[in-house]
């Protein structure tokens, strides 16, 4: 099997805690060491037929970037890119991290924005999760009744995230396998 590619956003780290928690659950010899998509070129990804692709949501329902308020680049700068590739017989899977408390109205948001760019540029997504666990208002992250990916909020839910992640990862593990 070859190895499942991490990358992702974050601007004050939570993002990328996950991402490495990922790599430890799944294990080194499933998973490359997880990137952060402020250094990533898009042949990075493309080397990688199974991706888990992580975002925070800033702004108000927005990806992390610069025009967010963040430090550095990030998804924002990177997704614009993607309409020059082909990610035909990729298989993605997304996770978002968010606050339902205080941005119920756009609940990990920009989960959306990863997803249908890459949708656009071929992908397949898998690993959407049901809405049940959550309390917020909106989300731009739920499409037919579900989030598009996993969503996690380390403000409020922290203890859930264990679980929810362990669930996550074994469904992918299935699909993958
Ligand atoms: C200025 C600001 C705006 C935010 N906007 C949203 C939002 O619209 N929706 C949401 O679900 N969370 C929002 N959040 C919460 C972050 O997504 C959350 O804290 C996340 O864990 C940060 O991830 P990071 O540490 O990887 O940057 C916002 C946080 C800040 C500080």
């Amino acid at each position: 099997m070859t190895k499942i590619g991490i990358f992702f956003g974050t601007d004050t780290g939570n993002t990328r805690r996950i991402a490495k928690d990922i790599a430890v659950l799944l294990g080194a010899n499933l998973t490359a060491k997880p990137v952060n998509i402020r250094t990533a070129s898009v042949e990075d990804l493309l080397q990688y037929d199974k991706l888990i692709l992580g975002t925070p949501t800033y702004g108000e329902g927005e990806l992390p970037g610069l025009s967010t308020g963040n430090a550095t680049a990030s998804w924002e700068e990177f997704l614009p890119q993607l309409t020059r590739y082909d990610f035909t017989g990729k298989t993605i899977a997304l996770y978002g991290l968010g606050n339902q408390k205080s941005y119920a109205d756009d609940f990990v948001s920009a989960m959306f924005y990863l997803y249908d760019s890459f949708k656009q540029s071929g992908a397949t997504l898998i690993g959407e999760c049901s809405i049940e666990g959550y309390k917020f208002e909106h989300s731009k992250a739920v499409v037919n009744g579900q989030f598009v990916g996993l969503a996690l909020d380390q403000e409020n839910q922290k203890e859930l995230t264990n679980q929810r992640l362990d669930a996550w990862l074994k469904t992918l593990q299935l699909l993958w396998a």
